[in-house]
């Protein structure tokens, strides 16, 4: 074989290699550039590049990259890793949001608490002023009662005797206040209690505009302080007085029997005409110092206070507006458990209220 022929031969060879071989570079950036680059290195730098996005907007919905676009390589590791860092870092910024939550009902309960405790010493102060002029009064007034026969003055007298008793238990209320007493529980007549409460408020010259209306099931009976419980309806009583239009008002008070488990419940309300209970007070209304009357009459403790007496009977209340309008503050007791008397009787046990 000539040697022209021979080098010839050997170039065509070179120049089909070079050719495959281009081919195969070409074929190669295009495998790469269309479709291993797009799925394995950019989508999942984007989808990082958006999250990270996410989290500096504080679009919290998108800040981690979701599972599907994390690859299983090393460039997966570190969206992983990101992934963890994000999330721990949330956590925290959530644990430490709750504990400034905390702080912040702390610091409230605190001021409420002071504010209570200042009270508590001024009732206890009040009271204490009160209680010496009392005592003059009611000695003065059982002097008078001894001295003065005329059946007219006697009445005034006595009447004068239950509205001195009521300013000492009020004065006594007042201490009670600042420490916690023990108190006596009997089985109290509601039905009989209203009357007196209303009583009580009806010394206020609006009462006489206002019928009150006891309809309270005589046999409603619960177990309890009658003093304590007395001041829960003088509250509601009052408060009911105080919201009732100046004429034609009206308050009624009834009963309903709850037979729940076999427990015996009484739901005791207290209803009025007047314009019910202000949207923004409602949600509230037993919190210490809701009230809309701080500038006249009210102190925004009455149901603070009733609420507190009623849940030691183990009741609960509630407060809500009628739909005919006018407020209805509800309270739920447990009825005095009947007692077995011990003496057998013949024919069975006696069963008393
Ligand atoms: N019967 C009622 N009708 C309308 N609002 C009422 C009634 N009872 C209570 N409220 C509202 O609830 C608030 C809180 O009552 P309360 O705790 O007794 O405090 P106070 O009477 O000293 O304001 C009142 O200021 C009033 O706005
Ligand atoms: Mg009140």
């Amino acid at each position: 074989m000539p040697y022209a022929y021979y080098e010839r031969s050997l170039d065509l060879v070179r120049i089909a290699l070079f050719t495959v071989l281009g081919i195969i570079y070409i074929l190669a950036v295009l495998l790469l550039e269309s479709v291993i680059m797009p799925l394995y290195v950019y989508r999942p730098l984007n989808a990082m590049l958006n999250a990270d996005h996410a989290s500096q907007t504080g679009d919290r919905a998108h800040e981690i990259i979701s599972a599907e676009y994390i690859p299983g390589d090393e460039i997966g590791q570190i969206m992983r890793s990101r992934n963890e860092t994000v999330a721990e870092l949330r956590r925290q910024e959530d644990e430490l949001e709750r504990a400034l939550d905390r702080l912040d009902t702390a610091k409230r309960k605190m001021a409420d608490q002071d504010r209570l405790v200042s009270l508590g010493m001024l009732s206890a102060g009040v009271a204490h002023e009160l209680n010496t002029p009392l005592a003059v009064l009611q000695g003065s007034i059982e002097k008078l009662l001894e001295t003065i026969p005329e059946p007219a003055a006697q009445d005034r007298l006595r009447r004068m005797q239950r509205v001195a008793a009521r300013l000492k238990t009020i004065s006594e209320g007042l201490l009670d206040f600042s420490r916690v007493r023990r108190q006596e529980k009997q089985e109290v007549a509601v039905h009989e209690l209203l009357d007196e409460a209303w009583q009580l408020v009806s010394l206020d010259e609006k009462a006489t505009q206002t019928a009150f209306h006891n309809r309270i099931a005589p046999e409603c009976r619960v177990f309890g302080n009658a003093d304590r419980l007395m001041q829960v309806f003088v509250n509601l009583l009052r408060n009911a007085l105080q919201a009732v239009p100046s004429k034609n008002g009206e308050i009624v008070a009834q009963t309903t029997l709850q037979i729940e488990n076999a427990e015996r419940w009484w739901i005791i309300a207290v209803e009025d005409n007047g314009p019910g209970i202000p949207a923004d007070v409602l949600p509230d209304i037993f919190e210490a110092f809701i009230s809309t009357k701080l500038d006249s009459k009210g102190t925004g403790l009455g149901l603070t206070v009733s609420e507190g007496i009623v849940q030691q009977h183990g009741g609960t209340i509630g407060a809500s507006n009628r739909p005919g309008g006018g407020a209805r503050l509800e309270i739920r007791l447990p009825e005095a458990p009947v007692t077995i008397d011990p003496k057998p009787v013949e024919g069975g046990n006696v069963y008393a209220r």
